[in-house]
């Protein structure tokens, strides 16, 4: 299974409004996790400026953008393929076209794009992207340009995102970048390099402005979110040289949900991501008090096995984090919990695969993104440990992990039977275009017949059935709290 939100949309051309002044066309592409789709809006943004609207016709396009990524092998092989497919298409169709890539793989192959694979005229790595003006006329010049350097200052806070493919009702807006957790299978620390916050005062006035543009609903954005520290800038680690006066006026991740839920108490709020030795209760305070926050939470844990939680660097045993996820559902009993597990790390034994089985049926998740492990180039993991687990039994026992979470996921569901759920509406159901599909607050999506709603509203869903992923159901009103309460 792939670790995507919004599944639908990997490798899925993204488009925007035109600008009528703007004469070439840029065909952007992402993969990967949803902190790639929210760069292409920035990227979008940077090159709307430069006259270029979104098509998405590969065959008409001046610019091939493909925002990559590498946190496994087979992200890595699908971009190989769709970069093959430019070529394929600047041969016979477009020999004029140019093509870059954006991302995480460009860190990590930026000569081996430029010399052996001569397709590609542009990398730019994923804190240079106010870069690409400048390279691109470089490129015009008849220069292949790149600029992968990583910055310790960069979160695009001053630019505002172009939404693109928007339902006009989600968003996503980023909070911070890079990380600084080193777990030893992870190569977004090389790729997307350190931990930095963005100034509180632009993510408050990017909510306002999708609020202003009848947004219903934001997700804020980060490999690790709980981890978010803002002091007036600078980096995570480099906290405790602050000044005192930086110091009494940080905002922590807390205090941000907080500052976001109150200042928009009619928009929903989610976070993504969250991790476990970073995550504290204040977090889930905040969650509790405020209505407007959903009660749910992405808590990646990787591995029930406290010797393979050590040899991955995570900084906490299973005993910690089942304490964690008793006091979260103790403060909000109603909370959908979402996991990522790896199978097959290396040394796994049988013991330790039936620890992370032990610890889902402890957890009982509603949701989990699970893999086998893929060695990654440069990470402490492939440095230091053998990739000795045989590909056979590691899929096998990603295999015993999904089979565990999918009877799991059903048997939660059904505690939806016969209640009314608040959903917001997000678009026509994919397989019935009478219905409506949307989210309730734990993120379960429900499916109902639209009657007179439409995209936007909150509804109050009765649910009649429960199948493995979907509730399916009616609408009985509109949601009271979003059209008559705030707190
Ligand atoms: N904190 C990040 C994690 C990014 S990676 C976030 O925002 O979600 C997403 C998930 O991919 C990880 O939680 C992990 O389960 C999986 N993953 C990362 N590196 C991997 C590897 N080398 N092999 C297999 N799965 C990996
Ligand atoms: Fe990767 Fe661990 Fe950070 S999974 S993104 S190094 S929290």
């Amino acid at each position: 299974m792939e670790k995507i939100i919004d599944e639908h949309k990997q490798g899925e051309a993204l488009t925007l409004e035109r600008k009528l002044e703007n004469s070439k066309k840029l065909f952007i592409e992402s993969y990967g996790c949803q902190m790639n789709f929210a760069d292409s809006e920035v990227v979008a943004s940077i090159l709307a400026n430069e006259g270029y609207n979104t098509t998405q016709n590969l065959e008409e396009a001046d610019l091939v953008l493909v925002n990559t990524c590498s946190i496994r092998e087979k992200a890595e092989v699908t971009v190989r393929k769709r970069l093959e497919k430019y070529q394929a298409v600047k041969r016979k169709q477009n020999p004029t076209m140019k093509v870059g890539v954006l991302g995480c793989m460009a860190e990590r192959l930026k000569s081996k794009f430029l010399e052996e694979e001569k397709i590609v005229d542009l990398v730019v790595g994923p804190d240079a992207y106010k870069d690409i003006p400048n390279l691109l006329s470089e490129v015009e010049e008849g220069r292949d340009a790149v600029n992968v350097i990583l910055s310790k200052e960069e979160t695009y806070g001053d630019i505002s995102p172009v939404r693109l493919q928007t339902n006009g009702v989600t968003a996503f807006v980023s909070i911070t970048r890079g990380c600084d957790n080193m777990c030893t299978f992870c190569v977004v620390p090389f790729t997307r390099g350190r931990e930095r916050s963005r100034d509180p005062q632009s993510i408050l006035e990017e909510v306002e402005d999708l609020a202003n543009r009848g947004f219903k609903e934001i997700t804020l954005l980060g490999q690790n979110v709980d981890s978010y520290l803002w002091y007036g800038g600078g980096l995570k680690k480099d906290f405790d040289k602050a000044s005192e006066m930086a110091k009494a006026t940080a905002v922590n991740f807390a205090q941000l949900m907080d500052m976001v839920a109150k200042a928009q108490p009619k928009m929903r709020i989610r976070f993504s991501t969250s991790n476990p030795q970073d995550m504290t209760l204040d977090v889930i305070e905040v969650m509790a008090s405020h209505k407007n926050i959903c009660n749910y939470i992405h808590l990646p844990v990787q591995s029930g096995s406290d010797r393979i939680l050590k040899l991955m660097n995570r900084q906490h045993t299973v005993a910690e984090y089942k304490t964690l996820i008793d006091n979260i559902k103790n403060l909000i009993p109603d909370i959908g919990i979402s996991q990522d597990m790896i199978t097959g790390f290396p040394t796994e034994t049988e013991e330790d695969h039936q620890g992370t089985l032990d610890l889902i049926d402890y957890v009982k998740y509603d949701y989990g993104f699970m893999f086998y492990y893929s060695e990654r180039p440069g990470t402490l993991a492939e440095r230091k440990m053998e990739d000795d687990i045989p590909l056979e039994i590691k899929k096998r026992r990603l295999q015993d992990v999904i089979d565990l979470q999918r009877e799991i996921s059903r048997k939660n569901l059904l505690r939806y039977q016969d209640q009314i759920i608040e959903v917001l509406i997000e678009k026509e159901s994919k397989k019935n275009k009478d219905e409506w599909s949307g989210r309730n607050d734990q993120n379960v999506v429900a499916v109902f017949p639209k009657g007179d709603y439409k995209v936007g509203d909150f509804v109050n869903v009765k649910v009649n059935e429960c199948t493995t992923g979907t509730l399916i159901g009616e609408a009985v009103g509109y949601a009271d709290y979003w059209y008559n309460n705030v707190d």
